[in-house]
């Protein structure tokens, strides 16, 4: 079993990052292979309604050339799917939500990809509009068919700063109980026929 998580934050190795690779953690510890794809510094373009993936059905979006189709075929391959972002402006990323959109739409046209895989949202954030952000994410797994589990608070690290993130033990402790959560999900749904 693997999971892939997206970091969509424009800062690589950020708070973003920190907070995934806890979550990683306890998934690796549970014999669970990871892997993590940073977005920072790649082209990620939104979603530009060509139809070919509804067209084509063959998993891909064929209209761009881009990043993008890197992540969407690493979440077609992975078990599960972490999607992570940084508030901005009291949402995700353009980056994240060009990624939504493209993933989102060509799940869409093949409603087995995404279907029964185990998906959960990571956000980091100075202040304010985290749990919105979550949200957003959270859209494309439930419209997906695919299983989220909960933490024991919602899904979010806070800081301002890279790496400041470190000093926020609640989330923290929120990240390592997803990753123990998302493993014990796993590894009960793991037919997903
Ligand atoms: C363009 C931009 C917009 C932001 N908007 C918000 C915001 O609306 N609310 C907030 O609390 N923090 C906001 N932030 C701060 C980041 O969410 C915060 O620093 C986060 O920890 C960055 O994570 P990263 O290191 O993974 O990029 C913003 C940062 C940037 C660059």
């Amino acid at each position: 079993m693997k999971v892939v998580a997206f970091n969509g934050s424009a800062r690589k190795d950020g708070n973003t990052a920190i907070l995934l690779e806890r979550v990683l953690e306890q998934l690796r510890l549970e014999g669970i292979e990871t892997e993590l794809i940073q977005m920072a510094g790649k082209k990620v373009h939104g979603c530009t309604a060509c139809m070919k993936c509804r067209e084509k059905k063959d998993h891909r979006c064929s209209g761009l050339n881009d990043f993008g189709n890197d992540c969407i075929e690493a979440a077609d391959a992975a078990d599960g799917i972490i999607i992570g972002s940084p508030v901005y402006f009291a949402d995700v990323t353009a980056e994240t939500k060009a990624f939504i959109d493209r993933l989102g739409y060509v799940g869409r046209a093949n409603p087995e990809m995404l279907r029964r895989k185990v998906g959960a949202g990571v956000i980091a954030v100075r202040r304010a509009g985290a749990v919105h952000a979550l949200d957003t994410i959270n859209h494309l797994f439930f419209i997906s068919e695919m299983i989220v589990p909960g933490s024991s608070y919602w899904n979010l690290g806070i800081g301002g700063p890279a790496g400041s993130v470190a000093d926020d033990a609640e989330g923290l402790g929120t990240m390592d109980t997803l990753g123990r959560n998302m493993a014990w999900l796993m590894k009960r749904v793991s037919d997903r026929a």
